[in-house]
């Protein structure tokens, strides 16, 4: 009895130590999300908006904020859940927005109110997390400002902020099918159109055949014009001599990117919310998931503007540049596009420079989160690409994950224990002798909603292992996210990872904080985390089309000690059953 006294209040204090939170104002927003026209690289489609807009608004709050969004979903055809990134919902699992995991769907017709607490500073988004809505256009931005008296490590005299995306032409009901599909009908999704800066870019519209214009278009013929508003493109706009902290997030659906600034260093300076060492960059790798702050100085000649571009890393590009415009001052002259050339990226297969320069991002002295020594749980996670009754699939540990009618928070709750698929949780690790460069097939593979379960402050490292895909003598970009948590990068390798061989290249010393984190192809990323935060939490790869076709994982952390789930979380699956009609 003592020591459940002692615990609860040891938890007590570090909650209050993590968050010392819900002190600040309530901020409160109306939100209806439904389908609406919009040309973000100049060819219209329809895009998920909110409140008639694409891309979604810009949540500005400051450390301590509770953000409150209530959430009508307007959209006819399908279910709806939005996920805070970044945010680790601290007593509130179930707002973290992922269907089946924290929440059902929400209905055509209802509104859910997210209510949840931010209790850190940082550079965060919020996306859609219901089939491939983030890529239909459902996201935005999420910016916490520290209180005041928080030390921040550096200076600048004004804000920037974008969020860089990939995007298609073609309709998510069509790229889902084309995912879900037996064998040689299989159609992936396929490179992107276009690059999109802060939800724009332009199309070559010669590449699209001149549509009718009079009488207007009907249906959904494609039209593409260069003068549409709405993908002018997007303007940073600097004054001489002054330092801008940049926030750059990417919400890309597929593409690894690569940002730089012509004819202007970058300084990096904060990571997924974390401040790092500062490191001199002249182009940044960002990869779906990722969120960096850059200190940039407008100390080139003012009298032109300069070109902010997007590239495509880890993927043979089939894709234009993304621009955007730097401009300096208000003056016309220094507004309109500059008549350099675009500016280039390192070769997109160029991996060891990109992990070169993950290396490179390290805590902060001062600012570091200490490490626990040692963690009382490992996994080892094997992701491999397979096929399943005739299905191209990606599994982790042989467990390819679909979600359940019943959401995975619910089952422990409540006690369904049938609601998830207990006999492949958790699936179990058959790394040993694997072949990464020449995998077998893995007949073995099954689909399931496997789940992993720990303790309350279970320490726990994972490796996240690659391998080849099943096109011969090919391994993908894999960006990890966990959701409620950040975790400690603790190394990145390549080949299978084995501790008698790895373990002392690993980073004990300044390892930085984040909550997503890239594994290259044929490699492994060592990561750690405290399962300190009660709930069901995704992990999953954040490429929207790999997560889809199962690569990820739930993980279930002191289940014992859940709150309490709000019945609007509720309805779906067996919590049907909860409620009784009247
Ligand atoms: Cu931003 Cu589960 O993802
Ligand atoms: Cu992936």
């Amino acid at each position: 009895m003592e020591k459940i006294a002692a615990l609860v209040l040891a938890t007590a204090v570090v909650i209050a130590w993590i968050a010392p939170a819900a002190r600040g104002e309530v901020r409160s927003f109306q939100w209806k999300v439904e389908y609406i026209y919009w040309a973000p690289d100049c060819v219209e489609t329809v895009v998920i908006g909110i409140n008639g807009q694409y891309p979604g608004p810009t949540i500005r709050a400051t450390a301590g904020d509770t953000i409150r969004v209530e959430l009508e979903n307007g959209m006819s055809t399908e279910g709806l859940a939005i996920h805070w990134h970044g945010i680790r919902q601290i007593g509130t699992p179930f707002y973290d927005g992922v269907p089946f995991a924290s929440q059902c769907p929400i209905n055509p017709g209802e509104t859910f109110t997210y209510e949840f607490v931010v209790d850190r500073p940082g550079t965060y988004f919020y996306h859609g997390h219901y089939g491939l809505q983030r890529s239909a256009g459902l996201y935005g931005s999420l910016i916490v400002d520290p209180v005041p008296s928080d030390a921040v490590p550096f200076t600048y005299d004004g804000e920037l902020s974008i969020v860089l995306n990939d995007w298609w032409h073609r309709s998510i009901y069509s790229q889902e099918t084309g995912l879900s599909q037996l064998g040689s009908a299989f159609r992936f999704v396929g490179e992107p159109q276009s690059l999109l800066i802060e939800g724009r870019g332009r199309y070559n519209c010669s590449l699209i055949p001149a549509a009718p214009s009079s009488p207007p278009l009907s249906g959904d013929v494609m039209s593409c014009n260069s003068s549409r508003p709405q993908c002018a493109m997007h303007a940073l706009a600097v004054r001489p001599g002054l330092t801008y902290r940049l926030r750059i997030a990417s919400v890309a659906s597929l593409s690894s990117l690569n940002f730089l600034l012509e004819g202007h260093n970058m300084t990096l300076v904060e990571a997924d919310g974390h401040y790092v060492t500062p490191v001199e960059i002249s182009n940044l790798d960002i990869y779906s998931g990722e969120t960096y702050s850059v200190l940039v100085t407008a100390n080139q000649d003012p009298s032109r503007s300069y070109w902010a571009a997007v590239n495509v890393r880890g993927r043979r590009p089939a894709t234009p540049t993304g621009l955007a415009i730097l401009s300096y001052g208000d003056g016309s002259s220094s507004s309109a596009p500059p008549s350099t050339p675009a500016p280039q990226s390192p070769a997109w297969d160029d991996f060891a420079y990109s992990v070169a320069q993950a290396r490179r991002v390290v805590s902060r002295p001062g600012f570091q989160i200490p490490l626990p020594e040692r963690a009382n749980v490992r996994l080892m996670l094997l992701s491999t690409q397979n096929r399943i009754d005739g299905k191209i699939k990606w599994a982790i540990n042989n467990v390819s994950y679909v979600p359940r009618a019943t959401p995975v928070i619910a089952a422990f709750q409540f006690n369904l224990t049938t609601a998830y698929d207990l006999a492949a949780s958790p699936p179990r690790d058959f790394s040993r002798g694997y072949k990464i460069r020449n995998a077998p097939p893995n007949p073995s593979a099954i689909q399931g909603s496997g789940v992993y379960t720990f303790r309350h402050n279970d320490v726990v490292d994972v490796v996240l292992q690659n391998s080849n895909t099943l096109v011969p003598n090919n391994s993908e970009i894999h960006p990890w996210h966990l959701h409620g948590h950040d975790f400690w990068v603790l190394g990145y390798g390549s080949g299978i990872y084995r501790s008698h061989r790895h373990g002392s290249t690993l980073n004990f010393v300044n390892p930085p904080m984040r909550n997503t984190v890239a594994v290259f192809p044929y490699g492994w990323t060592y990561l750690r985390f405290r399962a300190d935060n009660p709930g069901v939490w995704a992990f999953h790869c954040h490429i929207e089309s790999h997560f889809h076709m199962g690569m990820g994982v739930m993980f279930a952390e002191g289940v014992d000690r859940l709150p309490r789930i709000p019945a609007q979380a509720l309805g779906c699956g067996y919590t049907k059953a909860l409620f009784t009609a009247p």
